[in-house]
């Protein structure tokens, strides 16, 4: 497959020293959702870490928890018990250090692009307004936005709303960026050229990466480990280690290693699956005629 994404534009950046050094580790982590008899457990004794400057995938069926535990991590919700640590301090709500990147935009529509990206520095007052514009300005112009600052986020296709989103969250110089399912919606044609931009922009500064996903091949393409999580309630069935070199390139996709590790996951993500179809699973290894004798 070939593809010519853009490239990230390079504009000199300011010293980032938070990037690449941080060390997220869950704990025990478990969540349930409702009351008594009611209550649901969507996450259950989670336990994995995320090594300062990789970026680690989370790839698991569809409902399985994924959201609950990027919430956590991000600090919107809480585990009910274990814990979550950002460098060694428990992660007790949310701040800047850990910005996220949601598949529904989160852009406020009615502001422009460029007053999107510099809406939370400026609320905070972080630095002076010239210091934040010009670090806008820039990474902007990194995102291959530099033509659409004064565009309204409805006047954005949805790969240019990602790719405003990470500046968004860029300007925070966050610890941690989170990713859930950024690209989920995205045409055929966008997405692979908005997962090659982001690996050129990740490849740059190794910003530590936390990246959820339902696509193994795009989780393989992109990450330095799959964590392959089960059906809800969220365990973790295998961490998978991608050996694949950087930069990476789309032809690394059609190696036997990557082939041999799409198979191993895409067996336990099945097997994960048809749990949730209750006893299809157990009918799926039971040959047209014993159906047919048991009707
Ligand atoms: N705040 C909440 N209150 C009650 N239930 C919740 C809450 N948040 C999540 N859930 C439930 O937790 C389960 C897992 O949801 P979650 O969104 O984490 O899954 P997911 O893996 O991200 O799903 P998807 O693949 O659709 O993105 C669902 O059954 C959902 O209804
Ligand atoms: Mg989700």
């Amino acid at each position: 497959m070939t593809t010519t994404a853009a490239k990230p534009t390079a504009v000199t950046a300011p010293v980032d020293h938070a990037a690449g050094k941080s060390r997220v580790e869950l704990k025990n982590v478990s969540r349930g959702f409702g009351e008594d008899w009611a209550r649901e457990e969507v996450v259950r004794n989670l336990t994995f870490e995320i090594k300062p400057g990789d970026l680690t995938c989370i790839v698991g069926p569809s409902g399985c928890g994924k959201s609950t535990i990027v919430n956590m991590v991000a600090g919107y919700d809480h585990p009910d018990s274990g814990e979550i640590l950002l460098n060694g301090q428990k992660v007790v709500g949310p701040a800047k250090d850990r910005m996220v990147v949601f598949q529904e935009t989160a852009l406020m529509p009615w502001q422009t692009t460029f007053d999107n990206v510099v809406f939370g520095p400026r609320l905070r007052h972080e630095g002076s307004r010239p210091e934040i514009e010009k670090e806008a300005h820039r990474l902007l112009e990194k995102v291959g936005l530099g033509e659409f600052k004064q565009k309204y986020p409805s006047q954005l296709s949805g790969g240019m709303q990602r790719r405003a989103e990470l500046a968004r969250a860029l300007i925070n110089r966050p610890l941690l960026l989170i990713m859930d399912e950024p690209f989920r919606g995205l045409d055929a044609m966008s997405r692979p050229l908005m997962q090659e931009f982001f690996l050129r922009l990740f490849e740059e500064n190794r910003r530590t990466n936390l990246f959820v996903t339902s696509e193994i091949e795009e989780a393989i393409f992109l990450a330095d480990r799959l964590v392959v999580l089960s059906n809800r309630p969220a365990q973790v069935r295998a961490v998978i280690e991608i050996p694949l070199p950087r930069p990476r390139q789309f032809h690394m996709m059609s190696s036997p290693e990557v082939f041999e590790i799409k198979r191993q996951a895409l067996e336990i993500l099945h097997d994960e699956a048809m749990k949730s179809f209750g006893g299809a699973a157990h009918f799926a290894h039971r040959g047209p005629a014993e159906h047919e004798a048991r009707a």
